[in-house]
């Protein structure tokens, strides 16, 4: 562990004001885990407003999935990070696999997107990854290494301290299949040694999170790996007691 453990959910098209309530509370309980742990929630956008008015009272910052890299115009149905950040979002994902796969973010898109997000004062949480395929040919490294290096060109010195990355094998996203503890930590230390050559000041401090499928009875072997920060959450983050106990884990 290099950092302060993190544990980002994303709740993707999922959720509900009732959600943002019942989990509010639930961490709200948890004082003594989220001084130790930096809980974010990623939240539909519609729900920012709510979880905005209960974020810090539960001890939790409040997170988008994406955002536009344009400051505003002619861009119907984006959201613009000044948007974003009226309902205090201070983290913001860039390059989701879903959103390369489906929505067809390029590495152009998140390079632009990751500039936007650390010029605005938010913390870009730039996710990666290889498909199965890219695995079985043995690409995973220069497929990743590529991805970090289109992503992370051309930032300011002082990006360490507003940079999260996630490396999130697009085999595991929701499929129940995880990366292994060793797998993950293989790719996190490519990521690190990467993240050294692309940054200049501070690459040590960036932390590194593991997503797809983790889940309470496999967090804390994930967590427990050298180079692995902290988590990105999918489904398990839609249950307040599988969170919390995730978040234990870090
Ligand atoms: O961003 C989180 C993610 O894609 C992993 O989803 O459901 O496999 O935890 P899940």
């Amino acid at each position: 562990m290099h950092v302060q453990p993190l544990v980002i959910a994303n709740w993707k098209m999922n959720g509900s004001r009732e959600l943002v309530n019942a989990m509010s509370s639930a961490l709200g309980n948890q004082s003594a885990l989220t001084e130790q742990v930096q809980v974010v929630i990623c939240p539909p956008a519609t729900l920012l407003p709510a979880l905005a008015e209960q974020a810090s009272t539960a001890g939790i910052a409040c997170g988008a999935q994406t955002a536009s890299a344009h400051a505003g115009g002619a861009h119907t149905g984006e959201l613009s990070l000044s948007l974003l950040q009226e309902f205090g979002v201070s983290y913001v994902l860039v390059g989701h696999s879903e959103r390369r796969q489906h929505y067809g973010e390029t590495d152009a898109d998140v390079a632009a997107k990751t500039k936007a997000i650390i010029a605005a004062g938010c913390t870009a949480v730039v996710c990666v990854g290889e498909t199965a395929q890219q695995r079985e040919q043995e690409q995973t490294k220069a497929v990743i290494g590529e991805q970090l290096a289109a992503a992370l060109a051309d930032l300011p010195d002082n990006a360490a301290t507003k940079l999260v990355v996630a490396y999130e094998p697009v085999w595991a996203i929701g499929t129940g299949l995880t990366a292994s503890p060793e797998q993950a930590q293989d790719v996190h230390a490519f990521i690190r040694e990467n993240l050294k050559k692309l940054i200049k000041t501070d690459a040590d401090l960036i932390p590194l999170l593991y997503g797809g499928s983790v889940k309470s009875d496999n967090a804390a072997s994930l967590f427990a790996e050298q180079d692995i920060d902290g988590g990105l959450i999918g489904g398990a983050s839609l249950v307040a007691d599988d969170f919390i106990a995730i978040c234990s884990a870090a």
